[in-house]
């Protein structure tokens, strides 16, 4: 076990019909105006945009709204989203959506305070420092950002999908219903199961030893999350199954996960990124399709972890047949496990390659450089 700080800021508040208190949350910081960011649309037809607009008017809270963040939210529309709300002098930033607008939100409060571009803050020109308080209305789990200070936005003049993490960027209180993921179609649902066990994969793989509680608080979030995708595609207004997946992706990615470990691998995501950078696919389909080849790629670095693995999460022996195992799984849940799958010809390998190595060397358990990447791909096909 490794020496770790766990500080975490964010509140949440967990349960059905609790959308209704954002406004008074927000009110209790002596917020009057937000701005409101959501998506494209699915909190309109939910009742999610209704229950928090009336909640926000019962509170006395102003707002105006910047709507339209696309999955793999894009550069351009954060550039908008600050200009509205400095124009309109808000007070906080209120996301109502998933990963894509919680990110968004996170830039947008950064923005606000910082006179360059904001991209700055992902290619490591300008450390943030201050940001704008930031409140969440969490509409699906996924990626965990209701509760961290991460956020990932893609620069969609270089096709650069990269990351900034700040202490001032966690959610000061983060509401998430159950309930209003009900409406989720299938492979969302699926996608954010399949992101958040990847979270915990990266630190369980990350070369560290002597986690003892943690290696087993992770193995039960990834039990947890499998049965209960399983359980929404069957019924995907199972409350137990969506709670508890909830909860574990949230669990996954806030700091929790990461204690006494080296800080995680993240070789997955960086390669991953790079493919819903050039392709628009979403984030989890690309982690079911690059996980389990970086896994057959770096497994003899921690034979042992990797049939630990296998035995907790599969009950097989051998290192490889666990990797099998879960590539099975995310192919029964309905995941693309290959490029093919996701319609990325073999010959695009050397373009996905060339735009993953701009940030390599990465990885903990095996350090990635450019042919490394691109064999991990081929194993991709
Ligand atoms: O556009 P809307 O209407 O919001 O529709 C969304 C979107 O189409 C829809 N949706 C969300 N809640 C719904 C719903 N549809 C029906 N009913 C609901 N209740 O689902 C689609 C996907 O939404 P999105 O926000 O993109 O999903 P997710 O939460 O998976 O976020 C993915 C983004 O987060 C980044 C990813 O790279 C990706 O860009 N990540 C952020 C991280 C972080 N900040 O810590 C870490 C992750 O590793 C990840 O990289
Ligand atoms: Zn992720």
């Amino acid at each position: 076990m490794r020496d770790f700080i766990f500080h975490n800021p964010t509140k949440i508040v967990f349960g059905k019909g609790k959308v209704k208190q954002i406004g008074e949350e927000i009110k209790n910081f002596g917020i009057k105006k937000v701005l409101l960011l959501y998506g494209r649309g699915s909190i309109k037809k939910n009742g999610v945009y209704d229950d928090v607009t009336n909640s926000l008017k019962e509170n006395g809270i102003d707002w105006i709204e910047v709507s339209g963040v696309k999955p793999n939210p894009v550069l351009s529309k954060v550039h908008e989203a600050i200009a509205v709300a400095r124009k309109e002098n808000v007070e906080a930033i209120l996301a109502v959506g998933g990963g894509s607008v919680i990110d968004s939100a996170k830039t947008v409060a950064a923005g606000f305070y910082y006179e360059g571009d904001i991209w700055d803050a992902f290619i490591g020109k300008y450390r943030v420092e201050k940001s704008l308080p930031i409140f969440v209305v969490l509409t699906i789990s996924a990626t965990g950002s209701e509760m961290n200070g991460g956020a990932v936005i893609t620069n969609e003049k270089t096709n650069q999908k990269y990351s900034f993490w700040s202490f001032t960027s966690y959610p000061k209180v983060s509401i998430i219903d159950p309930t209003v993921q009900f409406s989720l179609p299938r492979e969302q649902t699926v996608y954010g199961g399949v992101d958040a066990i990847v979270h915990v994969l990266e630190y369980y793989f990350d070369g560290a030893k002597g986690r003892i509680l943690m290696d087993r608080i992770m193995e039960s979030i990834i039990k947890t999350i499998m049965e209960s995708v399983e359980k929404l595609i069957e019924d995907p207004k199972d409350y137990d199954a969506r709670s508890n997946l909830a909860w574990s992706a949230t669990l996954a990615l806030n700091g929790l996960t990461s204690a006494g470990s080296f800080g995680g691998d993240w070789s997955s995501h960086a390669i991953e990124h790079s493919l819903s950078a050039l392709y628009d696919i979403p984030h989890g389909a690309g982690l079911a399709i690059i996980t389990p080849a970086w896994m057959r790629y770096v497994m003899e670095e921690d034979k042992e972890k990797f049939e630990r693995f296998a035995k907790e999460i599969f009950k097989k022996t051998s290192a490889v047949e666990g990797i099998d195992a879960f590539k099975s799984w995310l192919k029964s849940v309905g995941a693309p496990t290959s490029l093919k799958d996701a319609g990325i010809p073999e010959s695009d390998i050397e373009k996905i390659t060339d735009n993953a190595a701009m940030r390599s060397p990465f990885g903990k358990l095996k350090k990635l450089y450019r042919e490394d990447i691109k064999e991990i791909l081929k194993l991709a096909i």
